[in-house]
């Protein structure tokens, strides 16, 4: 077997360097370098091998209902429940193995076996029903990495009810938006946490939230920082622990949901910028997130992984709770910045852990590339087998040092393109498959069917940057509530006929080039949009906080890696005859205003004051250009302006700063 398997190659490394034996792939095993082929012949049915990853209540028969596209509906006759996919069925087999080791800030750490999982997560679904939630309604969460979340995600689950999980950095008012278009039932939220050290107060913030919703809802809080924090329970709110007490023990049956039916909402941003309500569907969703999980990740049960994002944003979703665990995997979750307080702490981590696979962003390998690869050296990594990266286009150099520190020139690194509209990863090598091409994403996943075409959709040959879209459906893809088509066919559909038929085609919103043989690189996103820490923010978010401050008048922000790492930068016009010791206040005004109305991590690395901002004729602001400007990039940018003078301008404006 071990001649006939598949042999990964990385395409720079030099041909004398000893290959040495990687452990693949046991889990990737079905997925030969015929795969793409057979999936395409066989597509939509190929997707079966997707939905054979999950146990059902009612198998499906059809795949795929697409008789309303691009609403499509995946295994649309199949039932199931994905909490009892997650735990339940993991009894049997490894009801004491580690599902979730948790490690706190400060050096705390709790382990959850499948057992212990499955009896919280019944005893907080158990709670919830008792609370008034019943299957349909929504339960909002606003809690850090805490093993709470994915407890209170798989109770959730359990009962058929949506979770709302909104990042716990976000200020009040976004809380409250995002519970407002949900029409959530209840919050799940704690009494604070540590921010690199500091406790950061969120009973405060959430209760300032709950104040402006316009009915009461019920609250349980974690009680996070211990008995060196006081919090009162006003009506309606719950101790988190005290409710479990009394509900451990209670047997909560999971309920059978239709595949078809809404797992979660999340928030993202789009073209408009404003914070969208995002749909999953259950069976398509989890068919997606555990398939990948093996076929990307190689999580089998057992594997220890380490996922470093945030359970807030999909990549925890996905990659951190539903996939691995469905996979039965034993899942890291570390409180916090990695990079707190130790620069030692994530190779401390995989090293007492014993973690196999590692899917960070390129964000986080690049400051670990300045700190020094004496970090990574001082510790033994050999447990490691995989990297991942996500989130933005990870640099040669930057691959080729996580390759080499991380990796030991041993572990393949994966760098998976996907979006929380996709649910699961789209490109991506396939370990133990593909070759590697440092900076390219990859070959779109087995299934899955990506081009990129020019602004009137025709195809583009490779080499020529366009738009990045996706061709046929798939089944973790976005499955919006019905009052939701409207908008969602409006911003991410676009109708066209091939000799095919006609069809649909999904637009990423990113722009990228594919080469000769299929791997696709990305350029960057195509609409106003900004990526900050893993983290996407619509522009009109934070544009709308900034001219909140008084004397701001228009305003645009842009992320841009001036040092290596993403920052937030702001170009600001204000009103005329302000002398230079008013620019000083409104510039922290923005600053703070960023940092309450959006959330701390907002907080810009620089405010730039400019007579305009560059526009086109209809008016939008040109981001490119600003970001160009930022990262020190050529401005040979010909899109036609309405005012072209003021980009020298503000050059020599931000070359001051
Ligand atoms: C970007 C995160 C380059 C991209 C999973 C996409 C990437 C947006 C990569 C989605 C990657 C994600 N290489 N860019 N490997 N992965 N992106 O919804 O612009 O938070 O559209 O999902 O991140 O961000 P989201």
């Amino acid at each position: 077997m071990g001649n006939e398997r598949p042999d990964w190659r990385l395409e720079t490394a030099p041909a004398r360097r000893r290959r040495q034996p990687v452990a693949f792939s046991r889990e990737a095993e079905p997925l030969a370098k015929d795969c793409r082929e057979r999936f395409d012949r066989e597509w939509p049915d190929c997707w079966m091998a997707a939905a054979a990853e999950l146990d059902w209540h009612e198998p499906p028969e059809a795949v795929l209902d697409d008789s309303d596209a691009p609403f499509y509906r995946w295994f649309p006759d199949g039932r199931l429940n994905a909490a009892e996919n997650c735990v339940d069925r993991h009894l049997e087999d490894r009801k004491n193995q580690l599902a979730i080791r948790w490690e706190g800030k400060r050096g705390e750490k709790r382990d959850y076996t499948y057992h212990d999982l499955h009896r919280e997560s019944t005893a907080l679904a158990a709670t919830l029903r008792d609370l008034g939630v019943s299957e349909g309604d929504v339960v909002t969460f606003a809690l850090p990495t805490l093993p709470e979340l994915p407890i209170g995600m798989l109770a959730c689950a359990r009962i058929g009810a949506l979770h709302n999980v909104v990042f716990a950095g976000f200020a009040p008012d976004a809380l409250v938006e995002r519970m407002t278009a949900v029409d959530s039932s209840a919050l799940v939220t704690c009494d604070g946490y540590y921010r690199d050290g500091l406790a950061i107060d969120q009973k405060r913030k959430t209760d300032a939230a709950l104040a402006a919703l316009e009915s009461t809802v019920p609250t349980v809080v974690v009680d996070r920082l211990g008995a060196s924090h006081e919090v009162e329970l006003e009506a309606h709110q719950y101790d988190y622990d005290d409710l479990i007490d009394q509900y451990r023990g209670t047997d909560v049956e999971p309920v059978s949901r239709a595949a078809t039916d809404p797992l979660f909402h999340i928030h993202t941003s789009g073209t408009t910028g404003e914070p969208q309500r995002m749909t999953h569907a259950t069976g398509g969703y989890l068919a997606g997130v555990t398939w990948s999980a093996r076929a990307v990740f190689d999580l089998a049960p057992g594997t220890t992984y380490w996922c470093t994002a945030d359970v807030g944003w999909i990549t925890g979703h996905s990659y951190v709770v539903y996939g691995p665990l469905a996979r039965g995997a034993t899942v890291v979750l570390a409180e916090g910045n990695p990079r707190y307080p130790a620069r030692h702490r994530p190779w401390k981590i995989i090293e007492r852990n014993g973690v196999e696979v590692f899917y960070t962003t390129p964000g986080m390998v690049r400051t670990f590339m300045k700190w020094g690869e004496s970090f990574p050296a001082a510790h033994d990594k050999s447990s490691l087998r995989l990297l991942g990266t996500v989130g933005e286009p990870i640099g040669p150099d930057t691959w080729k040092w996580y390759y080499t520190h991380v990796g030991e020139e041993r572990c393949p690194i994966v760098d998976t393109w996907w979006q929380t509209e996709t649910g699961s990863v789209v490109l991506s090598t396939l370990p133990g498959v593909d070759e590697m091409k440092p900076g390219a994403a990859g070959p779109p996943l087995p299934g899955m069917d990506v081009s990129v075409v020019d602004d009137e959709g025709r195809e583009l040959p490779p080499g020529e940057p366009g738009y990045l879209t996706i061709e046929r459906p798939w089944p973790s893809m976005l499955a919006p509530l019905e009052s939701d088509h409207y908008w969602v066919l409006a911003e991410y559909w676009q109708e066209f006929s091939d000799d095919r038929a006609d069809s649909w085609r999904y637009i990423t919103g990113d722009r990228a080039v594919a080469d000769e043989d299929g791997y696709v690189t990305i350029i960057g996103r195509a609409d106003e949009v900004v990526t900050i820490g893993n983290r996407r923010l619509g522009t009109a978010e934070l544009e709308a906080a900034i001219t909140s401050v008084e004397g701001v008048t228009e305003a645009a922000a842009v992320a841009g890696s001036a040092d290596g790492d993403t920052d937030l930068y702001v170009f600001a016009t204000t009103a005329q005859e302000r002398d230079t010791r008013d620019r000083a206040a409104i510039r922290e005004a923005v600053a703070d205003a960023m940092a309450e109305r959006v959330g701390e991590f907002a907080r810009p690395a620089a405010v730039v004051f400019t007579p305009e901002l560059p526009e086109t004729h209809s008016g939008k602001t040109m981001y490119r250009i600003l970001e160009r400007i930022v990262e020190d990039r050529p401005l040979e940018d010909s899109a036609p302006l309405r005012n072209p003078e003021i980009v020298g301008e503000i050059a020599t404006l931000w070359a001051r700063e």
